[in-house]
């Protein structure tokens, strides 16, 4: 993909998902910021990107909180002059069926998978516009476009993430900021690897395709919407997920 001297920051990309974004904007030449709760992870992730000879950056953020992400953006700044490219990607999952569910499962879930796509934008937005140049990139989940079983808090923040992203579109697009989301079905990451060997096996059914999707594949979804090439792709949904939603 195309990519003018650009920066961008993947929020919980110590590891899965987001460590695949960082890599594969890194090997298409962004300059990238890594950014976690799990200091030790980023640093293994820091120091095998830098060994590959990336340019990346690595940086503790908890994405609920505010001060923490202002002060990483000032840092940012601080390194390489700019950012370009946002991907909202840090998540939780806490599930547990409807009846069962607590409000503190609610409310965490709320917190890291939708509130925080609210906070690490607005309070990152401004250097976005000073640039008169963006791109965020939101990622939601097939349990926000479909539901799944045991998930209404993760599905609710997930659904939540989609109309979150539509509107930013709206609000952001004179300045020349795009802002998509990506709804990724069943990957192979540590937050699949904990379903129940029987309920895998169900979901797996469900796959077209008839196997679960690799992180890279996520990554490459990402990587053509942060490029320069995809400036006219703003306020929509890229369903990734081997056929199981159309
Ligand atoms: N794996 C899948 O099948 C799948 C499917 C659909 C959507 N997703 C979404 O993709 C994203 C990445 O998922 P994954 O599978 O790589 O999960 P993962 O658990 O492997 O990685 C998530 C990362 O986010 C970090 N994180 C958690 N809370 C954080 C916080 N408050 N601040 C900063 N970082 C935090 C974790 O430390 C971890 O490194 C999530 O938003 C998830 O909901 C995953």
């Amino acid at each position: 993909m195309i990519f003018k001297d650009r920066v961008a920051i993947v929020t919980g990309s110590a590891q899965g998902l987001g460590r695949a974004m960082a890599e594969r904007l890194a090997a298409d030449g962004v300059k990238v910021v890594i950014t976690d709760v799990n200091e030790e992870k980023i640093n293994e992730a820091v120091a095998e990107l830098q060994a590959k000879g990336y340019d990346v950056f690595g940086a503790r953020c908890d994405v609920t909180n505010r001060d923490e992400i202002r002060a990483l953006g000032e840092k940012i700044i601080g390194k390489y002059g700019k950012l370009d490219i946002v991907v909202n990607n840090a998540g939780i999952t806490k599930d547990a069926s409807f009846k069962k569910m607590t409000d503190a499962q609610w409310d965490a879930v709320m917190t890291v998978d939708l509130k925080s796509v609210f906070l690490v934008s607005q309070e990152l937005v401004k250097y976005l516009e000073a640039n008169g140049y963006g791109r965020i990139i939101n990622i939601s989940s097939l349990a926000g476009m479909m539901g799944n079983f045991g998930q209404a808090n993760y599905s609710a923040a997930k659904a939540g993430v989609v109309g979150l992203t539509k509107t930013l579109s709206i609000e952001l697009g004179k300045k020349n900021i795009t802002v998509n989301a990506i709804a990724p079905g069943f990957i192979n990451t540590e937050m699949t690897r904990v379903i129940p060997e029987d309920r895998k096996k169900a979901m797996l059914a469900e796959i077209p395709v008839g196997r679960p999707g690799e992180p890279e594949e996520i990554a490459a979804v990402v990587a053509f919407l942060a490029s320069d090439e995809a400036g006219f792709v703003s306020g929509t949904v890229i369903n990734v997920n081997g056929g199981n939603y159309r």
